[in-house]
């Protein structure tokens, strides 16, 4: 599949919107709920055993994903802004809650994320802090990016996955 060239157009995610899906242990996308069909403009039978990393945007710096990845590997859920390119070159922001899901003997089921719409107070707070992260990765690579995303978590007292969480969850106040 080709990627889509990137465009300006904002697709809007409605307040009452949930855009669902799970994946097995690589992110390879085991379900897609049809909202998430709706918005990202991709058929079900395109999406399904696809990379999540289809919708990656490139405006996404990669320190969030490997902050992401870290977590949920770990069992901590992660609550996080993605913005996310769709099938004809738009995006949509959201606030996605990643998390792993156990079978009862306790082994892995699935990762599944539930994503809603974002508030303007958010997105211009990470709008910042992601440009600035990118252009950091471009310019100076991964480790310096990885570095300021270090001091914005100890700037905002972000300790732990919990205290990142309720932060993000703030800021969509
Ligand atoms: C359940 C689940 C949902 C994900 N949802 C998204 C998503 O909506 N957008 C996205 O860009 N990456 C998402 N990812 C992360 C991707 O797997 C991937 O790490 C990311 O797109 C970066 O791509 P890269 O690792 O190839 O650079 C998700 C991962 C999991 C496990």
């Amino acid at each position: 599949m080709t990627r889509p060239e990137p465009t300006d157009v904002e697709h809007e995610v409605k307040s009452v919107d949930l855009i669902v899906s799970k994946s097995d242990e690589a992110g390879n996308i085991t379900y897609v709920n049809p909202i998430f069909i709706k918005i990202s403009g991709y058929t079900q039978a395109s999406l399904l055993e696809k990379p999540h990393a289809i919708l990656r945007h490139p405006d996404m710096p990669k320190v969030i994903f490997k902050y992401l990845w870290k977590n949920i590997k770990e069992g901590n859920d992660v609550v996080a802004y993605v913005k996310n390119l769709c099938a004809d070159g738009g995006y949509y922001w959201v606030l996605a809650t990643v998390k792993m899901a156990k079978n009862p003997d306790g082994s892995f089921r699935n990762y599944m994320s539930t994503r809603r719409c974002i508030t303007k107070r958010a997105k211009d707070i990470i709008i910042v802090l992601y440009l600035k992260l990118l252009d950091i990765e471009k310019k100076e690579g991964e480790e310096a990016s990885e570095a300021i995303f270090e001091r914005f978590l100890s700037e905002n007292g972000i300790t732990d996955s919990n205290s990142f969480n309720e932060y993000m969850k703030n800021l969509n106040k």
